[in-house]
């Protein structure tokens, strides 16, 4: 959830670590700070609130060390204040820290009865503590790092550096994510790639219980037993400018817009045009690099998929917040075409929950980051349960990713908006795609059937531009919204999770109260919220479930309630009895969904901008949730 950033070059550290930071600011954004050598000493200034604080009180600073480690947070222990942001100095010692130090009451206790000045309320600040007592010991920062570990409990990532040993930092990953960055006469660490794509392409991804000692045109990584490990370094060919707002106002706006091209990058790998088939590309069951992924034989891995797809008989989806309500349409979808029993959980829940995990399950996670802690958690509990491992994932080599068995990309680039909505829609056209040739091996579907669904998923990125091209109903319907004092999405079948998403999209962003709801479940309790305050999101598209939904929504305006209607075409029923009616294109009953919440996803947008809220950071929350 914090960003790290961390420098040893010829550069300027100040330049280095302030561009980095500046990508990684979807990580957290309560306060930010530096730590950089100067003659010598390490200068350290941090600043309460954005990024934006911390570069205005560094624009007069000059650093003449090659040597400094940023941060920028998201609060765990500790309010955000200027005195619990990172880095954190304890003598010669400058430490940044992500994730959470379990045992951090019992280290504040000790260190206090051996008299330390404790300074925050973090529990990062007591890491550098027992650094720093070590350092002092065996004058080896990376000995002592080393010798503190057995210490700490919990999941944390921390980068360190000593001002008497001015040319290493040392690194350590047990759960949030660190890369190494590598250039000839360079290094850098980071919490993400995105955050030095500006000075290399040449990766090395960090795993847990490793600890990276870089010194001065070289760098080692140590095993959890101590020992050199050799790593293999990965080459990117990423833009910078992906990581740019490229002339939209916000993050959101531009990765809202993104969308149709987003579906198109995730299906491409996969689909076979000239066939209308789905042949699921490179999904590297049984590789164990990025190397071996990439040199797959097509035929070779598809045949490899077949045979994991047709022993397995049940599917668990497991993911968390807006990668769940995906899931719930990988059951619909997956239970529909494939016809296999499929469960879905929290991640959070399912690691809790003692669950059952019969053989011949597959596990397929999804996540955005591919770093969420609750997710990862929940695929390492299957695989221990003998279940085989997929992952659907954006990010490449992140944790989830290389520890699943098969790969699946959503590769609609990087997401920056800590509101997720490419990656949600791209997720979306990968589940259908995965439905359909699962169905298409299991024999639940004919190569007719398997047809008519490429050829509506090859519909999808031009309806999505039409639906974008109606963005100026979408807002003037925004407006109208905000003289509402509550909310209530609903949707039936495959739009039940739309309006799960819906709703969400609105509490992060316009910080308004909304309920996503089975549209058959009203009459069962949430009908008694309804009054001429309350508006009613109602996802009506001409599919097997209109008739149903139309009941609903009279039973909704009976009560008062004013509906906001989002339908196909030009549909007189709805108009009528909608206080706003949004209009879709004809689409196909499977990807309809992928069409309706675009209307969601920018009403919450333009209601939140037109209330002076932050849609790329909504407060409270980060990307990335690399905390339980
Ligand atoms: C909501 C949102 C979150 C994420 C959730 C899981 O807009 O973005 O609910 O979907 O934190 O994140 P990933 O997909 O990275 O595991």
């Amino acid at each position: 959830m914090c960003g790290i950033v961390g420098y040893l070059g010829p550069l300027d550290p100040k330049e280095v670590i302030i561009t980095g930071l500046k990508k990684l600011e979807y990580r957290g954004y309560d306060s930010a700070g530096v730590a950089i050598l100067h003659d010598g000493k390490t200068k350290q200034i941090r600043a309460l609130g954005k990024l934006k604080s911390l570069e205005d009180k560094l624009s007069s600073e000059k650093f003449n060390g090659r040597l400094g480690i940023g941060h920028t947070r998201w609060a765990t222990h500790g309010a955000p204040s200027e005195r619990n942001a990172h880095p954190h100095q304890v003598g010669d010692i400058s430490l940044v820290h992500n994730g959470i130090i379990e045992n951090f009451e019992e280290i504040r206790e000790e260190l206090l009865k051996q008299g330390a000045k404790i300074n925050s309320d973090t529990d990062s600040e007591l890491v550098a503590h027992l650094i720093c007592i070590e350092n002092k010991k065996t004058k080896n920062l990376l000995t002592a790092v080393q010798n503190i570990l057995p210490r700490l409990v919990g999941a944390f990532s921390i980068v360190v550096f000593s001002e008497d040993q001015p040319e290493e930092i040392v690194a350590f990953k047990d759960g949030p994510p660190l890369v190494v960055g590598i250039l000839p006469d360079q290094l850098f660490v980071a919490s993400d790639v995105q955050a030095l794509l500006p000075y290399t392409q040449n990766f090395v991804y960090l795993d847990d219980r490793e600890i990276v000692h870089i010194q001065k045109n070289k760098f080692t990584v140590f095993g959890p037993k101590g020992k050199a490990v050799n790593k293999e370094i990965v080459e990117l060919n990423w833009s910078p400018e992906l990581t740019e707002k490229q002339g939209y106002a916000h993050y959101m706006l531009k990765e809202i817009y993104e969308q149709p091209r987003a579906v198109a990058q995730a299906l491409e790998p996969h689909l076979d045009v000239s066939q209308f088939c789905v042949k699921l590309k490179k999904l590297g069951f049984g590789t164990t690099s990025t190397q071996q992924l990439e040199s797959l034989n097509s035929a070779e891995d598809w045949k490899k998929t077949q045979e994991v797809f047709k022993q397995t008989e049940r599917v668990f989806i497991i993911a968390c917040g807006t990668s769940y309500y995906a899931a719930m349409i990988g059951k619909y979808l997956l239970e529909s075409l494939a016809k296999i029993p499929v469960e879905i959980d929290i991640a959070s829940e399912f690691r809790y929950r003692s669950p059952v995990i019969p053989k011949n399950t597959l596990v397929l996670t999804i996540s955005q980051s591919g770093e969420t802690a609750d997710t990862l958690a929940a695929l390492r509990l299957a695989k221990s349960n003998g279940a085989t491992a997929l992952s659907l994932c954006n990010v490449r080599n992140s944790s989830i990713d290389r520890e699943a068995h098969g790969h699946l990309y959503m590769n609609c680039g990087p997401e920056i908006g800590v509101a997720s909505t490419k990656a949600f829609i791209s997720t979306l056209a990968l589940l259908n795609a995965l439905s359909v040739a699962w169905g298409r091996i299991k024999g639940a579907l004919t190569e007719a059937q398997e047809q008519e669904h490429v050829k509506a998923l090859l519909a999808v990125p031009s309806q999505l531009e039409v639906v974008l091209s109606y963005d100026k109903y979408f807002a003037q319907a925004a407006d109208r919204l905000k003289e509402f004092k509550g909310f209530l999405y609903m949707g039936r079948g495959l739009q039940y999770p739309i309006a799960m998403e819906g709703a969400l999209k609105l509490k992060e962003l316009a910080y308004m109260h909304a309920e996503g709801y089975a549209a058959g479940e009203m009459k069962h309790g949430p009908l008694a919220l309804i009054d001429d305050r309350m508006a009613i999101v109602m996802l009506a598209p001409s599919d097997q479930w209109y008739e149903k939904t139309i009941s609903n929504l009279e039973e909704a305006r009976a009560r008062g309630g004013h509906v906001i209607s989002i339908g196909t075409g030009d549909n007189e029923k709805l108009k009528r009895v909608s206080l706003y009616y949004l209009s879709l294109p004809k689409s196909h009953w499977t990807t309809s969904m992928l069409l309706s919440v675009v209307p969601l996803q920018l009403m919450a947008y333009h209601l939140a901008d037109n209330l002076g809220y932050d849609v790329d950071q909504p407060r409270n929350l980060a990307k990335s949730v690399t905390v339980e």
